[in-house]
């Protein structure tokens, strides 16, 4: 099997993904490697337990989104610093580093089957938006999974308003907020962006991965609350969630449309194969300040 990143690191381009239009001029490489991962059940770590290899011998480089990191090793994998050491979330694996002072740093595997986030990101998305110090509105947080990561890339002076309607979901959502000072748990329905104003303040990018027909305009009402001009959003769109009736490219340029008409400018589409089938990550810019002259 090859190498996760082989086809991945040092060509920016990345691979698996399609890439469409706005101007993007990359073309995507085929051949995606499954490395350490393979598949849905891949990269959870027995008992919480450390699992992947640690210590000295594992090399953690950053990549070139600030506050992700590759862990090279027979199989590399992407991994997100820690910001609570000792503690899995999704029981996925934990790697720990010795430093040379004598202290040690730990990473948490980022398992691209169960994040969108993370499989845009080997797709090769160009931005992300999300990084140290931002604010991310997360739409659609579920259980938390992706949700930890996002908390760790934007660390100790970030925060994530995370957002979800489900109380099932909401309950782990929770606890994992209890140990993230920087998850701010909010059980609401994002369609009512009125009913959770006074917890949320302006933020830097929105986060949506909501699976609704209806996503764009949830995404645009929460813009119009939220979302500081010059921000960004980056959302996934899963295809037959909108509309099972027609091609998958189509229900992605309708979608984009909708989100130009409320003033959200599409600059990246990638798809998220070969992790998502029918799924592309849009981001955009938030009614984008004209250049003057
Ligand atoms: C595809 S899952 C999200 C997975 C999650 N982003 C992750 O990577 O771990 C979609 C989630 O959006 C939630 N959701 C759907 N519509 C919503 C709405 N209007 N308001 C809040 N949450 C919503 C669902 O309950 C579900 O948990």
């Amino acid at each position: 099997m090859s190498n996760f990143f082989n086809s991945y690191l040092g060509s920016r381009g990345g691979f698996g993904g399609s890439r469409g239009g706005f101007g993007g001029d990359r073309g995507g490489r085929g051949g995606a490697g499954r490395g350490g991962f393979g598949g849905r059940g891949g990269a959870r770590g027995g008992r919480g337990g450390l699992g992947a290899k640690g210590g000295s011998k594992v090399l953690v480089e950053p990549h070139r989104h600030e506050g992700v990191f590759i862990a090279r090793g027979k199989e590399d994998l992407l991994v997100t610093r820690n910001m609570v050491p000792g503690e899995s979330v999704y029981n996925e694996k934990r790697i720990s580093v010795d430093q040379p002072d004598g202290t040690k740093v730990e990473y948490r595997v980022w398992n691209p089957f169960r994040s969108k986030l993370a499989s845009g990101i080997l797709g090769g998305v160009e931005n992300i938006h999300i990084a140290p110090g931002k604010k991310v509105l997360y739409l659609g947080a579920a259980s938390g999974t992706t949700v930890s990561h996002v908390s760790d890339v934007v660390g100790p002076t970030g925060l994530v308003y995370a957002v979800e309607f489900s109380h099932r979901s909401g309950r782990d959502l929770i606890n994992v907020a209890k140990k993230r000072t920087n998850v701010i748990p909010i059980i609401e329905d994002a369609r009512h962006p009125q009913r959770y104003r006074m917890l949320v303040g302006m933020v830097d990018v929105i986060f949506a991965d909501v699976a609704q027909p209806d996503q764009a305009r949830i995404i645009a009402l929460n813009a119009h609350h939220f979302l500081k001009i010059g921000g960004h959003i980056v959302i996934s769109i899963k295809a037959n969630c909108i509309d099972s009736t027609v091609d998958a490219a189509t229900v992605f340029a309708r979608e984009v449309k909708k989100l130009q008409e409320e003033r959200i400018k599409p600059q990246e589409q990638i798809t998220l194969e070969p992790y998502e089938r029918d799924h592309a990550l849009v981001v955009g810019v938030y009614r984008p300040v004209k250049k003057s002259k």
